[in-house]
């Protein structure tokens, strides 16, 4: 078999990774109540580092007590008991010689369950398009959530701090990602319809990225310079899987020009298929894209790559990682396999759970 570049050693910042090879962030809703991480969810994270995943990406961790909680039973590292649930995880990652990022993420406008307070939040009150998803036990449309004012996108701003620094300096973490995908909060204010504000948080593309940057910059400063720092985003969102950025390209070098700027370590790119065009009328994937406007910048690919040749397809494009997610679920031990030659196991949505009916492009987020 080719050798795989896969299968080479990584690292992001100052964190040596034994491949490049990720699990990609996946909420599972199997916290406590009160968003504690579980012993279910231990033997979960530690059994992707024995089947020798270079890094693990946990799923999305609210940050606050506020208005941050996306789903019942969501983890959260708000609090010293959330943080000793973590401490487990971490410990046991580490014990299998696997490295372990915390995903923070705010909910905004989709959030389904909330223990902490009522209603939503975003950066305008425009109903999110789709419905709430049945998996998280949601039902109907989403409310109208209520525009956040500026004392409340500050505190927001610090709560993604708070939780950086929870999760490196107390939960045993070795990196942050945070989470500017998928339709959450970040993305609500990134994105054109969500965001109509017309103050310094929103406008044009640049405008619409400015809380990410704002947040990148806060985490960055809480956490220094040695610990690695990572955004993740998307055009597809769990509600409105097939968005695309307005102007294409020229949004594209918006983004990863203004990003390549922020200080992050790493750009988590999130695609249905990754190595597809990003956008009509362009041949380029998504990565070769961020790879032509973020030449320095390492990029983490996600997005069907279960394949290993398929993988191997967006290393050659311009990616230094990928990551799996149903891939992972389906394998824990996936770059075992892969590397002994072993075929590898088909993802069934039943692994989820019995309510969960999945369809290719319909992933929770
Ligand atoms: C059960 C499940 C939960 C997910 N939760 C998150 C999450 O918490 N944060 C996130 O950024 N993406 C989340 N995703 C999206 C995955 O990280 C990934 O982008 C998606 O599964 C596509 O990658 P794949 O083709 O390798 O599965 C979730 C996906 C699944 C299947």
């Amino acid at each position: 078999m080719k050798t795989l570049s896969l299968f080479t050693p990584g690292h992001i910042g100052n964190v040596a990774l034994k491949n490049r090879l990720a699990v990609a962030p996946m909420t599972r809703v199997t916290a406590s109540e009160e968003g504690i991480a579980s012993e279910r969810m231990k033997a979960y994270y530690e059994d992707f580092a024995r089947g020798a995943f270079g890094l693990v990406i946990s799923e999305g961790i609210y940050i606050d007590k506020a208005w941050s909680q996306t789903y019942a039973f969501q983890a959260g590292l708000t609090s010293p008991e959330q943080v000793a649930g973590w401490r487990h995880i971490t410990d046991a990652v580490h014990q299998q010689n696997g490295r372990i990022f915390a995903q923070i993420q705010h909910s905004g406008a989709l959030s389904q369950g909330n223990h902490f307070l009522d209603g939503t939040v975003g950066p305008s009150a425009v109903r999110p398009v789709g419905k709430q998803m049945t998996f998280y036990r949601g039902e109907g449309d989403y409310p109208v959530p209520r525009e956040l004012n500026e004392e409340e996108i500050q505190s927001i701003i610090d709560s993604f701090a708070d939780a950086a620094s929870y999760a490196v300096f107390d939960a045993g973490f070795d990196g942050v990602e945070i989470h500017g995908a998928n339709g959450y909060l970040l993305d609500q204010f990134f994105t054109d319809y969500t965001n109509q504000r017309t103050d310094y948080w929103g406008g044009d593309i640049a405008g619409r990225l400015r809380l990410s940057l704002e947040v990148i910059k806060a985490v960055r400063k809480r956490v220094g310079q040695a610990i690695p720092v990572g955004i993740r985003i998307s055009q597809g969102k769990v509600n409105d899987f097939f968005h695309k950025w307005a102007k294409g390209e020229d949004d594209a070098r918006v983004v990863f020009t203004l990003l390549a700027e922020s200080g992050i370590d790493y750009l988590h790119l999130t695609e249905f298929e990754a190595w597809q065009p990003a956008f009509p009328e362009n041949p380029r994937s998504l990565v070769e894209l961020a790879r032509k406007y973020a030449p320095q910048l390492t990029i983490m690919a996600n997005g069907s790559l279960h394949d290993a040749s398929r993988a191997q397809q967006v290393m050659d494009m311009g990616a230094d990682l990928i990551s799996l997610g149903r891939g992972a679920l389906a394998n824990h031990d996936w770059p075992e396999r892969v590397a002994a030659g072993e075929a590898v196991r088909e993802f069934d949505s039943a692994i989820l759970g019995p309510i969960a009916d999945i369809k290719d492009a319909e992933l929770p987020g």
